[in-house]
């Protein structure tokens, strides 16, 4: 592969002897970037689904790491929580499709059966594994066509390491977590103080300095963007934070996981009036803004418009380089899809599977404009006019 992915092997080797529940990286606090690199706010933002996992196993520590490398405006986490409610980055409510749960023979029997959103699924749930459990895991990618060499190399990670890498970045990389199925957690997991899942998450925002509306000072410090698709969860939040909160929105066939409502509700006008009261913008599933059939899209709906009239920002979901995932009108160029949802739709962020297309897209059809105003664009001038000299 590619010699950005070297560290891989150091990493694997810091996740070992790293010491469980604590973070491995040094504290954000003992590192001062005063003069970083500022977050881009004047083009669409280059969400990072789960890290770059697209190329290593989802919501791993290399998998985020190479979504920073790879120029990620944000990185985007799903949080759980564990048994002994530890809050974790992890994507499904079980084990079973993203780890090396099946070759753990001590947990054989802690295979149930529960009620997610109305369905009854089986498998290893989050829920009922505490964190040094978790840790004990290995992590391996999802889909069978995508890079399989880093299966079982890496850990699930906590909510608070996640932090750390966003905050030990050298630029400014903001935060993109997820409550995530918030009805389950907080039926399975209780904790001592009597708080619930949404209150743990928002004191951990909190206990590493993430506060501050959008666009605020605070906020460019340390962006972050709070998401889930319960709108009770970020109405109960709305109280706790001002950090910006998006709405996400599932195929039109989902209801709300708590409230219950159907797709076409809560993409009405007069649902849109409302909940822009508590968040900045929505993030739908992008077929659902544009239908497709036959794998051809149809005529657009009007979402994204009337968001936008609402003054919500759409940050739709999720973009993927493979042609299982590229719809026809694309002709198999994951470039002309991004074209088309930032020039055409004109979308305001994108999570997808592959930063590094996204931003070698956006770099080349819309690069930022630079000056001299920042230290580090001017070293980058100097050894520019450095190099250019030596060629003389
Ligand atoms: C689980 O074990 C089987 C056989 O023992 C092995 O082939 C497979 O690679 C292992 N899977 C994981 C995810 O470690
Ligand atoms: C789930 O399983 C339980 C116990 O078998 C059953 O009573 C219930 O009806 C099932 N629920 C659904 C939604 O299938
Ligand atoms: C937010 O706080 C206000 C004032 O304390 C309270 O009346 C209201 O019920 C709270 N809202 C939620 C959703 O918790
Ligand atoms: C959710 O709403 C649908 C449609 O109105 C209804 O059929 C279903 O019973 C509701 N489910 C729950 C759990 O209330
Ligand atoms: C240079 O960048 C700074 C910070 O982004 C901005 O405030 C300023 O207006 C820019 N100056 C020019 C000449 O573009």
């Amino acid at each position: 592969m590619t010699p950005s992915l070297l560290f891989v092997p150091f990493l694997f080797l810091l996740l070992i002897g790293g010491c469980l529940a604590r973070p491995f990286y040094p504290l954000p606090s003992k590192l001062a970037y005063s003069d970083r690199q500022p977050l881009q706010t004047t083009r669409p933002y280059n969400i990072a689904h789960r890290g770059s996992n697209g190329e290593i196993p989802e919501e791993t520590v290399a998998a985020y790491m190479r979504a920073i490398e790879e120029g990620a405006d944000f990185i985007e986490t799903d949080i759980l929580s564990s048994k002994d409610g530890v809050l974790i980055c992890f994507h499904d409510v079980t084990l079973d499709d993203t780890t090396d749960i099946a070759n753990h023979t001590e947990f054989a029997n802690r295979k149930r059966t529960y009620d997610v959103q109305g369905v009854n699924t089986t498998g290893f749930f989050v829920v009922d594994f505490t964190l040094v459990e978790l840790k004990s895991l290995r992590v391996k990618q999802r889909y069978p066509f995508r890079d399989q060499q880093y299966n079982g190399e890496f850990s699930i990670i906590t909510f608070e390491e996640y932090i750390s890498i966003a905050l030990d970045a050298t630029r400014v990389v903001g935060i993109y977590p997820e409550i995530k199925n918030p009805v389950l957690i907080n039926q399975h997991v209780k904790w001592a103080d009597g708080k619930r899942f949404e209150d743990k998450f928002v004191d951990t925002l909190k206990k590493y300095g993430y506060k501050g509306s959008y666009m605020s000072e605070d906020w460019l410090k340390q962006p972050a963007f709070i998401q889930s698709f319960a709108p009770t969860s970020l109405i109960y939040v709305s109280n706790q934070t001002d950090l910006p909160k998006i709405f996400l929105i599932d195929d039109v066939t989902v209801p709300t996981q708590d409230t219950n409502q159907s797709y076409w509700e809560i993409t009405s006008d007069k649902y849109l009036q409302f909940i822009r009261n508590y968040v900045v913008g929505i993030g739908p599933w992008k077929d659902t803004i544009v239908p497709v059939e036959n794998n051809y899209l149809m005529t657009s709906t009007d979402l994204v418009a009337k968001a936008h009239a609402h003054d919500l920002q759409v940050h739709p979901y999720t973009y993927r380089n493979e042609n299982m995932f590229l719809h026809f009108n694309f002709h198999q160029d994951p470039y002309a899809e991004y074209d088309y949802w930032i020039n055409t739709i004109g979308v305001d962020g994108l999570f997808t599977d592959f930063t590094g297309s996204l931003h070698n897209f956006q770099e080349w059809t819309s690069p930022i404009s630079k000056n001299e105003s920042h230290a580090s664009d001017l070293l980058h001038k100097i050894a520019v006019m450095v190099s250019a000299y030596g060629k003389l």
